[in-house]
């Protein structure tokens, strides 16, 4: 049966392929991102050149801590749910600017949870982080683990945003609120910030990668058909679920070394990579592996692409959008 559906960051990487996925299946779709300038706002808006000419899609440009706008679009579309994706993503840059992290992790997050509360929308999909682990939980990550000595600004907020859901869904018996601790996720329209993403572009221009530590650094890379999944099982999960608030690990549960990564980039390219080493980065976990038990359980995800054919299919978009020619372009401009 077709829903109701709002995305926040409708525009962004994950948000942009959800849209994709929820109007293929014929649901109705309301996005709303605000283009911040994290990353160049055209290539938000190309993520969303399908969307914009189906019929079943709207887009409002608005921010996620506007409360009167928020509950506007909230009253006025009454959604079945809210996949709220909306965020300051990454960790690095959170250590430069946590206030404006707090800001639209925290207050945005709790914007949308009142919003919903006031308009009585009873299910809630959120984007949380493998970042909340840490360096202390042993991996394979669980959802029952501690998460409480976040190691960035980032992980801090992502953290936050859960306990905000944990308190909504305590104050609203009605609610069922679904937290996703996405891991490392790419694929086509990967944010470029993002390691496989800048890795590929600087190797195909010939410029040195930045290469934090020794290259042992692990992390379980989640490809973006893998994480739509398990987001459209959450939406389909919160239909039937008791209310409450819920946690889910989204990964690949596997884990690539960051020098086998680039190794699988190399090949993929054809090219070698010039290494600029750096030592490792304040923020940065040792490790990521999720275990996916639950979410296999209850969500029926079922991760399919292993990072081995996941880079050659990353690499393959990352040729055919031209990025990479426009970026070198712009670089050339100075
Ligand atoms: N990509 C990953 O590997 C990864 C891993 C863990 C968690 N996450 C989480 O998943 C979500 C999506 O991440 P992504 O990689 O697609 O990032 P993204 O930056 O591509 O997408 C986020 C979108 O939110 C929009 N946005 C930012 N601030 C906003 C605001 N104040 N109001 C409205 N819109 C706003 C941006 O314009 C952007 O389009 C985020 O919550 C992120 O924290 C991502």
């Amino acid at each position: 049966m077709a829903e109701k559906i709002v995305v926040t960051g409708a525009a962004g990487f994950i948000g942009s392929h959800v849209v994709d996925a929820l109007l293929a299946r014929g649901d109705v779709v309301v996005g709303i991102d605000n283009f911040d300038s994290f990353y160049d706002p055209d290539l938000k808006r190309a993520n969303l050149a399908d969307a914009m000419l189906h019929p079943s899609f709207e887009l409002v440009e608005a921010d996620v801590r506007d409360t009167a706008a928020m509950r506007r679009v909230i009253d006025a579309f009454h959604p079945d749910a809210i996949v709220h994706l909306a965020a300051r993503a990454g960790v690095r840059p959170s250590i430069a600017d946590p206030a404006l992290y707090a800001a639209v992790n925290v207050l945005g997050t709790t914007v949308i949870l009142d919003a919903a509360r006031a308009a009585k929308v009873a299910r809630l999909v959120i984007a949380s982080s493998s970042s909340v682990y840490g360096n202390d939980a042993t991996p394979p990550f669980r959802e029952d683990d501690n998460a409480i000595t976040p190691i960035s600004p980032y992980a801090a907020t992502k953290r936050a945003a859960e306990l905000m859901c944990e308190a909504y869904a305590g104050l609203c018996d009605w609610m069922k609120i679904i937290s996703l601790r996405f891991f490392t996720v790419y694929g086509p329209r990967q944010r470029p910030d993002l390691a496989i993403h800048s890795f590929t572009r600087r190797i195909s221009a010939g410029e040195p990668i930045p290469f934090f530590g020794d290259g042992t650094a692990e992390r379980d890379y989640t490809y973006i058909t893998d994480t739509v999944q398990g987001v459209l099982g959450a939406v389909d999960r919160s239909r039937t679920s008791k209310p409450g608030h819920e946690i889910f690990n989204l990964g690949e549960s596997a884990v690539t070394t960051l020098s086998e990564l680039v190794i699988l980039i190399e090949r993929a390219l054809g090219m070698t990579a010039k290494l600029q080493r750096l030592p490792a980065q304040p923020g940065d976990v040792r490790r990521t592996l999720a275990d996916i038990t639950k979410a296999r359980k209850l969500l029926g995800y079922a991760p399919s692409v292993q990072v081995r054919d996941g880079i050659p299919r990353f690499v393959a978009w990352f040729r055919e959008s031209g990025i990479g020619a426009a970026s070198a372009t712009t670089a050339a401009r100075g």
